[in-house]
């Protein structure tokens, strides 16, 4: 089975390209490093012991696609290719729409011409939109995105539910990810974005490396355990192996369209978060109460039922290994830079 890859360098596809290549599979991957980069190839190298094929390529230039899959016998796509800050999403809607909508389609389209019709896409509870019961179910309402970011993907979904329609021999599996956190436990790969992040564990991250001076928790007024938000965090890595169980079920059903959370299952409020992140590691993480983040809603995670019963997905790490894996990658990185 030969699996094209694309945005296999960014944070879930490097991951899950470990998986793939450790479960024996062939993998082609795409990036065209706008966000990610090309040292996280020499990393998988070094983790895996494998050599990747790859090719430095946009999605959106559909010539050199279509390069890719003449040069390779192609089975099946895992499509991670896309932007993904919200705020950003908000200033620059139309190049988070070519992005992340047109190049689905110019995929699609490339697809469709070399009858390669396995796609597994990346998804976010993010279609959820305000989430109106929890734990969110597949079949929960979405729809009412609060971004562009949000709204893109869920554009991509209604595109692949019309392709489906069309065409019923077309074999795709969209997964919604909740809050992927942490880093694969070699230290090599991880996520550490550049500038003030806007997600909770890269922030703390900071925080802990005193590279920002405290944490501001938005909101302690919430209908929660605690008042603060409550969120589905996932390992990185029990994300990526999903991704072996999503191409499994593929290469069973041969066709449909199938729909699945991936979280854990359980919700952690901010403090949570932050005090096992002390603990684990133990750090300081100063933080103050700042008020609540517009959009943001009260709890939002999932029903991991369907994922368990059809897929065999059962995440193994829990919120400790998730904060011990986040440092720990900062940590080595850090000590890279040096040598
Ligand atoms: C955010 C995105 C969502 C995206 C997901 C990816 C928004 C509104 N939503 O979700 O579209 O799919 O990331 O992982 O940005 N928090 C703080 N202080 C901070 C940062 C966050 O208290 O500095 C709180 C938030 O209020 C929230 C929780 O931490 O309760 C998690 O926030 P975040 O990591 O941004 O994830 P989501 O809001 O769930």
């Amino acid at each position: 089975m030969k699996i094209l890859v694309t945005g296999c360098c960014g944070y879930i596809g490097s991951h899950t390209l470990v998986e793939l290549l450790n479960n024996g599979y062939e993998v082609v991957g795409l990036d065209n490093f706008s966000n990610s980069k090309k040292d996280v190839l020499d990393k998988i190298e070094k983790i895996t012991g494998k050599q990747i094929v790859f090719y430095e390529c946009d999605m959106l230039d559909k010539d050199n696609l279509r390069k890719i899959f003449q040069e390779n016998k192609i089975e099946m796509v895992i499509d991670f290719a896309a932007y993904k800050a919200v705020g950003e999403s908000v200033e620059k809607p139309i190049s988070y729409y070519i992005n992340n909508v047109s190049s689905v389609l110019m995929l699609l389209d490339v697809m469709k011409s070399f009858g390669v019709k396995n796609l597994i896409f990346s998804s976010s509870a993010t279609v959820y939109g305000m989430a109106e019961e929890v734990p969110l179910k597949e079949t929960s309402f979405v729809g009412g995105t609060t971004n562009p970011y949000g709204t893109s993907k869920l554009f991509v979904e209604k595109i692949l539910m019309d392709l489906y329609n069309s065409d019923n021999d077309w074999n795709i599996c969209i997964f919604r990810y909740f809050n992927p956190i942490g880093a694969h436990s070699s230290g090599l790969i991880g996520e550490n974005p550049n500038g003030v992040p806007a997600n909770l564990m890269p922030y703390i991250v900071k925080v802990a490396k005193k590279e920002l001076e405290c944490l501001n928790i938005f909101g302690d007024d919430y209908d929660t355990v605690d008042g603060t938000g409550v969120r589905d965090y996932i390992h990185i890595m029990d994300l990526a192996l999903a991704h072996i169980l999503g191409v499994k079920k593929l290469c069973e059903v041969k066709s449909g369209l199938h729909i699945y959370n991936l979280g854990t299952g359980k919700g952690i409020s901010v403090l949570e978060l932050v005090n096992a992140f002390k603990k684990v590691n133990n750090v300081d993480i100063p933080y103050k109460i700042a008020p609540r983040r517009a959009g943001d809603i009260a709890e939002c995670y999932a029903s991991i039922r369907k994922a368990r019963e059809e897929l065999g997905f059962i995440p193994k790490r829990g919120i400790d290994d998730m904060c011990f894996d986040a440092y720990n990658y900062v940590l080595k990185e850090n000590e890279n830079e040096k040598n």
